[in-house]
């Protein structure tokens, strides 16, 4: 962080933010800011390796000379300070440490000490507000996954979607189109995050083919989809190794095939599947390991659907759900840009249709709480045995929200 000189530039700067971000500024109305400084500058001295220490001091304009004060809790429970705040904070000082030009790994390190803090600090009674808040860190909402729920592009995570924190909710849309040599699939929907424990999403999925005699195929899918977050937090528990976890159910309604008229077809249940329509349960664990700058993601599926139900549900190799595994891993190049890869096992159940598992890299950036793109090159296997063609191609994926 550049020494001693270094911190006492960002600590400037980051006073300067906060003081003047309408976010939380009132908060430091009363007090001495420039003991403050001092005081700031001590402990990210001590947490940068030393070799200075937070004195911890406590003293304002009317309680001079108090004592020795050096627990976050006591400095700050009279604030009733919110998590929407204490991001806004923690968002000031990255960007304090960024105009500094102190690499994102670096200022990732000193994030994951703060970070823990937030149980001492919010001490805001939790309450769910009518307004949105947006207080959640740029990018812990995640970006909307094929189906719809707030997750990675091809795989759901625990993070619930959008930027409400635990006193607050959001809301999203998206649109994504990925297109590869013979097909695409585009997904529009809509999620709702309600204080950061619950999601709602809808998303319809439309399937085309594009080469003959497939060239007029086309099949929707609709998604309504429910994720609860049952514990764990993925940001602030950095001292533990706990991940957040969440558990999700994905009801889907395949609406029929188009474009097939000629061959008769009209209903997934004729290429073999046993329903066009099905659930999917999902267990997921993600972490975001900022001594790392990493984000890692497990989910574990029990599904029986064909491409995602596109092609419906069980079929003549298989009738049952089968718990698929699927994973995710982010770098955090910086706070707005994240670079990863991820993995999604599919069962195989259609004769008709050699399944094979999906996988992607993509890049993602996060321009500000209300809008996200997602660029990706997936690859989605072969898809029929009517196409032995490994299909891959480009994913882009917007997602805006308040
Ligand atoms: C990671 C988060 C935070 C850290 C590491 C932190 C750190 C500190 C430190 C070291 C002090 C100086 C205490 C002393 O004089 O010895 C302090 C005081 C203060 N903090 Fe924080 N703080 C955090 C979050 C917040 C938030 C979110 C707010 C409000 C939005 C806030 C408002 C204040 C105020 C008003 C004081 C002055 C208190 C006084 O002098 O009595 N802090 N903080």
């Amino acid at each position: 962080m550049g020494g001693k000189e270094g911190i006492k530039k960002i600590t400037d700067t980051f006073v300067a933010l906060i003081t003047s971000d309408p976010r939380i500024k009132e908060s430091f109305n009363d007090f001495d800011i420039p003991q403050l400084n001092q005081r700031l500058q001590e402990q990210f001295c001590e947490f940068a390796g030393g070799p200075c220490k937070y004195s911890g001091k406590y003293r304002d304009k009317t309680m001079d000379g108090v004592g020795t004060v050096r627990d976050m809790k006591s400095v700050h429970i009279d604030l009733k300070i919110t998590n929407a705040q204490f991001n806004a904070l923690a968002e000031d000082l990255q960007i304090a440490m960024e105009q500094h030009g102190v690499p994102s790994s670096v200022s990732n390190k000193l994030i994951a000490k703060l970070a823990p803090m937030q149980r001492d600090i919010v001490t805001a009674s939790p309450g769910v507000q009518s307004k949105p808040d947006m207080g959640k860190f740029l990018a812990t909402g995640g970006v909307s996954q094929l189906e719809g729920a707030g997750g990675g592009g091809l795989t759901p995570w625990a993070l619930i979607t959008g930027y409400g924190s635990r006193d607050s909710w959001a809301a999203n849309a998206h649109y994504t189109h990925v297109k590869t040599q013979d097909y695409s699939l585009g997904t529009y929907g809509v999620a709702v995050g309600v204080g950061d424990r619950l999601e709602l999403s809808l998303a319809r999925q439309d399937f085309k083919g594009s080469l003959a005699p497939l060239n007029a195929l086309q099949i929707k899918q609709d998604i309504v989809g429910l994720k609860v977050r049952l514990l764990g937090d993925a940001v602030y528990e950095q001292d533990v190794w706990v991940p957040q976890v969440a558990v999700g159910i994905m009801y889907k309604k395949n609406k029929g095939i188009g474009g097939l008229g000629a061959l008769g077809v009209t209903s997934v249940t004729q290429l073999g599947a046993k329903d066009d329509s099905g659930y999917d349960y999902y267990v997921s664990a993600t972490k975001v390991l900022f001594e790392q700058s990493l984000l890692v993601n497990g989910t574990l599926r029990a599904t029986k659907a064909n491409q995602m139900g596109i092609l419906g549900f069980g079929g003549d190799q298989g009738d049952h759900a089968k718990l698929m595994p699927e994973v995710s891993v982010a770098y955090l190049i910086n706070r707005k840009l994240a670079l990863g890869a991820e993995y999604r096992h599919k069962p195989h159940n259609l004769g008709v249709d050699p399944e094979k598992a999906y996988y992607d890299a993509f890049v993602a950036w996060f321009p500000t709480r209300n809008v996200s793109v997602t660029a990706a090159y997936a690859h989605l296997g072969e898809i029929t045995v009517f196409n032995k063609k490994k299909q891959k191609g480009w994913y882009l994926s917007v997602q805006t929200g308040f």
